[in-house]
């Protein structure tokens, strides 16, 4: 009996902390396994801008983590979950403006407060779980029809 579904597909993209030249690396798969899957163009866009900012957020914000992709006939969603150290206000975090970026990040042009409000923004479902001292998990779905 065939149990594999094979209308599933699956990636998963380790994120270094602090590794702002291999930053990005996880999106930019991603978004090339979308065009070679053929998916419209302007949902591509948004997946990608939605993913970069969830890989750069483990990067500057997290002690490391890793992105898994998923794409099924009905949805992509992509999943960035970490190891720490958290967030503990999710409210405020999730406000236009609000980072606590390190100058290291700024420097760089990060630091906007806008990486989570845009990932909310571009996905048709989105969920984050986070506590301080545990890991943070930031869940967005694209719907494909
Ligand atoms: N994975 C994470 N772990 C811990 N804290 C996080 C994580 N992701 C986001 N945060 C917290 O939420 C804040 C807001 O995140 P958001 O992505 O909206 O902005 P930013 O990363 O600070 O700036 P920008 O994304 O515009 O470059 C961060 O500054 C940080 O305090
Ligand atoms: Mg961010």
């Amino acid at each position: 009996m065939e149990t594999t579904d094979e209308a599933t597909m699956s990636k998963y993209y380790s994120i270094e902390p602090g590794n702002f030249i291999l930053a990005g690396e996880a999106a930019e798969q991603i978004k090339k396994i979308l065009k070679q899957l053929g998916i419209d163009a302007a949902l591509i866009r948004k997946v990608a801008i939605a993913s970069y900012e969830a890989e750069m957020n483990l990067v500057i914000h997290s002690v490391g983590g890793r992105l898994i992709l998923n794409v099924n006939p009905q949805e992509i969603t992509i999943i960035a979950q970490d190891d720490g150290p958290g967030i503990k206000d999710i409210e405020l975090a999730m406000k236009e403006g609000y980072s606590t970026a390190p100058d290291a990040a700024r420097e760089l042009g990060f630091g906007a407060g806008m990486g989570l409000p845009n990932i909310k923004r571009y996905s048709d479902r989105f969920a984050i779980q986070s506590a301080e001292g545990e890991g943070t998990r930031v869940e967005m779905t694209f719907y494909l029809s």
